[in-house]
């Protein structure tokens, strides 16, 4: 690692007073780390600001990238069928991105490819994502894949041994790792894919855990 390396990080555009709204303004400008250069914007994370449940993915795709929203693209229409599924209410979900910029290496056709973020970037930004989570102060946070699982777990944490299990975490009640939804998409196998499809599910639904029964009306 070089010393230049080293020092970047997206904790000089974060004001400790700021709101959540005013982060996504903020972070509009960062320049924390070199991939603001090649992204068209920051995509910042999008819900409501008391959402119990925060999921968190890698790193906004050629979709994202485009509408300035996370999980847009292909990855977020299996996400959303996965929450339905798993019975979890989209709308009450805050979800956002480990980074907060599209990397890409190439174009093909008419997308670019997505390239894996540096663990330097994946630090760099984390300060956005510790932002959110103390702003919007989830009970259960969700990290999709390893990205997001280093980013809040640190870079020796394996979601393929520890998917699905609650880490011990200051930063909410619940902290677990899953896979990530493009992983089922890069499967090439329709059976292995909705297994994996049903096992993720899984994972959602015992992550956001029971919900409390419906209030009664009177009697
Ligand atoms: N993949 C991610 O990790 N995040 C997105 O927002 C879209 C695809
Ligand atoms: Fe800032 Fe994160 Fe974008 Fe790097 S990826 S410039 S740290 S918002």
């Amino acid at each position: 690692m070089t010393g230049k390396d080293a020092e970047k990080t997206a904790a000089p555009f974060i004001r400790p007073d700021a709101s959540l709204d005013e982060l996504r303004e903020a972070a509009g400008h960062c320049t924390g780390c070199d991939l603001y250069k090649n992204a068209t914007q920051t995509v910042f994370g999008e819900g409501p600001d008391d959402a119990p449940v925060m999921l968190v993915g890698e790193q906004p795709g050629d979709a994202e990238d485009r509408a300035g929203q996370p999980f847009v693209g292909p990855a977020g229409r299996l996400l959303d069928k996965a929450l339905a599924e798993a019975g979890i209410d989209r709308s009450r979900v805050y979800v956002t991105n480990a980074v907060k910029h599209f990397k890409w290496s190439v174009v093909r056709g008419h997308k670019r490819l997505h390239q894996t973020p540096k663990i330097i970037e994946v630090r760099a930004c984390a300060p956005w994502l510790r932002a959110e989570i103390e702003r919007v102060r989830p009970r259960v946070v969700i990290l999709l894949g390893a990205t997001a699982a280093k980013s809040v777990l640190g870079p020796g944490f394996r979601v393929t041994l520890h998917r699905g299990e609650p880490v011990r975490s200051d930063l909410a009640e619940r902290v677990v790792a899953t896979v990530h939804p493009s992983s089922l998409l890069r499967m090439p196998d329709p059976d292995a894919r909705a297994r994996a499809f049903d096992e993720f599910v899984d994972d959602l639904r015992k992550a956001a855990g029971e919900s409390p029964p419906p209030a009664r009306g009177p009697a």
